[in-house]
């Protein structure tokens, strides 16, 4: 089966710097597939091109088959290709349901098949809920963002982008910022979402969570990929351990 997400040869670069060069990645359908590598290896840069928000220098990209290296951002997303920010931008004066709100209005694609009907924003309002109900949100619907911990603000920042109804959502280190168990939820709720119908390509440098979540790891350093495998294998792999962790025992943690 071909893959949802098809990169090869992607080179990403600002001016005379090569952030990522030559990385070809896979996400398959139903899938939770992990990005690793140490701060500056290029991980942002990586989502910035696959989601179209800077351009690739070369390389080509497809998702469900498409060719989408050159296409903007709101028209990848449309075809459902979601992501999450570093930096979670929520928007405070808003309650968390609307934040969702905001995003399912202006993109959720998956509506528009479920039924032509029913006015927009009865449409966007289910997507809003699912979204919630995804990330145990429910409780927190009618809250507004600055009332939440780090953590809850993290997963409305993976809910607005779900809230979306994505077929892929890249998440670029939504763990950053979390305490263990906090963590661990995430974890929880990232490995429930391909179940839900959509896949996953999740950036981060939180071993544990990436090990315990993806059945797929890349790792990436200097711009280069280093190592794919699955949790085992990159845990055993000498090129992993040696230039991303200087020699410590690779997700030692991790149960
Ligand atoms: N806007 C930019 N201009 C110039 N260099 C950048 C820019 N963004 C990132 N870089 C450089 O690209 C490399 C990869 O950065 P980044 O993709 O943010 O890595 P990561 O997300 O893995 O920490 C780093 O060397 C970084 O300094
Ligand atoms: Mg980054």
């Amino acid at each position: 089966m071909a893959a949802l997400l098809q990169a090869s040869g992607l080179q990403v670069s600002y001016g005379p710097v090569i952030a990522v060069d030559g990385l070809d990645v896979e996400v398959s359908a139903g899938s939770v597939v992990g990005l690793i590598g140490p701060n500056g290896a290029g991980k942002t840069s990586a989502i910035d091109a696959l989601s179209g928000y800077h351009p690739a220098s070369s390389g080509s990209i497809h998702f469900d088959g498409e060719e989408i290296t050159r296409m903007r951002p709101h028209r990848r997303a449309r075809r459902g290709l979601a992501r999450t920010f570093q930096s979670v931008e929520l928007f405070d004066d808003l309650t968390v349901e609307e934040n969702l709100q905001v995003a399912a209005d202006h993109l959720g694609i998956g509506r528009a098949l479920r039924d032509l009907f029913l006015p927009i924003g009865e449409r966007s309002r289910e997507d809003v809920d699912w979204a919630l109900r995804l990330c145990g949100l429910e409780d927190d619907a009618e809250r507004m963002p600055t009332e939440l911990s780090a953590g809850r603000r993290k997963l409305v920042g993976v809910a607005r982008a779900l809230a979306q109804r994505p077929r892929l959502v890249m998440m670029d280190e939504p763990a950053a910022g979390l305490d263990t168990d906090e963590s661990a939820e995430l974890g929880e709720r990232l490995r429930g979402l391909p179940a839900a119908g959509v896949s996953v390509f999740l950036v981060d440098h939180d071993m544990s969570l990436v090990l315990g979540v993806c059945e797929r790891i890349y790792v990436l350093d200097f711009g280069r990929l280093i190592a794919a495998g699955t949790p085992g294998e990159i845990r055993n792999s000498d090129a992993v351990i040696a230039a991303y962790l200087g020699g410590e025992e690779v997700g030692a943690d991790v149960g």
